[in-house]
């Protein structure tokens, strides 16, 4: 082939050419080892010398004109293949979404937080205690040797053999020993300790497990007149402030004096219905000023400080706030039960 054949049949095999393939496949023939331009190149040292240069010209011109048209070409194929497979996996989206499932607090840990979120605004830490508790902390520590009577009333689970000594607290209470003895340069506490708790119950309202939310406030001066304040302003906050608090006087051994606080019924608001069983009052909180023997026996010294500590379950309060009339439905695990609260906060 001469070099004007040459080109002509490049400029025509190259228009015919239907994709990346049959491109490379030209290129091997033009420009392989027996290629068409290859085999030009080879004859220049054939060529009269006077037409050297000519020739040698014209073999790169066509050189460079087939480059020129593999690589648009190239370029056109590859964009093609690009588009092809953009197309492809193009994503619809305007397509509706699968729902992401959003977990849901359960209406204890709601109510605990916003126990906790109205104390600490009151300059209160939180303090978590064991649900494992000695003897001592559980109940000598807070003026109940054993044989007292009014262990009766918080019967709970024991554990055995070289655990004897050991039970399921039965109330919060017993944090407060924990923070009072942790508290090594015996100064100021201000405190609450949310916990579970166990006892011998179980009816429609009491479970042999429930949660309490310890208070425990320690200083210099600290009087009944303050409890009374906190704990008003507390139901108030939880319940609503249309809420009226009643102060009853009580006993427990931990407290001197006690006291038993009542709240106006949440459901009927004082006038009298099946669930304040027509007294108008609920009662929610057990109270006092800590006796001097329990700040005596964590080392705190009672002529100089004076404290007052509260307990209330906080499951009542749940049962209120969100209308569950059974307490073993809290601790059923039912999780169509538990999505029901998903937006009883507002969210
Ligand atoms: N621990 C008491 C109970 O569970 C409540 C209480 C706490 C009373 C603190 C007085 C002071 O019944």
């Amino acid at each position: 082939m001469n070099i004007e054949e040459v080109r002509m049949s490049l400029v025509n095999d190259l228009e015919k050419v239907n994709d990346l393939k049959e491109l490379n496949d030209l290129k091997v023939e033009y420009l392989g080892k027996k290629g068409k331009i290859t085999e030009l190149n080879q004859m220049i040292k054939d060529v009269p010398n006077e037409e050297k240069k000519e020739f040698g010209q014209k073999v790169n011109e066509i050189r460079t004109m087939f480059n020129d048209i593999y690589e648009e070409k190239r370029q056109a194929f590859e964009a093609a293949i690009l588009n092809e497979k953009l197309a492809k996996e193009a994503i619809d989206i305007s397509l509706p979404s699968k729902k992401v499932k959003r977990g849901s607090k359960h209406p204890m840990t709601r109510i605990t937080e916003e126990f906790e979120d109205l104390f600490v605004s009151m300059g209160y830490t939180v303090y978590e205690g064991p649900e494992i508790e000695s003897d001592e902390n559980c109940f000598q520590k807070l003026n109940l040797p054993k044989g007292h009577p009014a262990r009766d009333a918080q019967d709970t689970f024991y554990l055995k053999d070289e655990y004897e000594n050991f039970l399921l607290r039965s109330q919060t209470s017993t944090a407060q020993v924990r923070v009072m003895e942790e508290n090594t340069e015996k100064g100021p506490i201000r405190v609450v300790c949310p916990g579970k708790v166990y006892r011998r119950d179980e009816d429609a309202t009491h479970s042999h497990q429930f949660m309490q939310i310890e208070g425990l406030v320690i200083d210099e001066n600290v009087s009944m007149a303050d409890l009374k304040g906190t704990l008003e302003l507390f139901c108030k906050k939880i319940l609503g402030e249309k809420t009226k608090v009643r102060f009853r006087p009580s006993f427990f051994p931990f407290t001197e004096p006690s006291v038993e606080v009542d709240v106006t019924c949440f459901k009927c608001g004082g006038k009298g219905c099946p669930l304040c069983k027509q007294t108008g009052w609920i009662e929610v909180l057990g109270a006092g000023m800590v006796h001097p023997n329990v700040l005596e026996m964590s080392g705190y010294d009672s002529t100089k400080y004076q404290g007052f500590a509260f307990g209330t379950g906080m499951d009542r309060f749940a049962m209120f706030k969100y209308g569950i009339p059974d307490i073993r439905t809290i601790y059923g695990n039912d999780i169509r039960f538990i999505e029901q609260f998903d937006k009883k906060d507002g969210e």
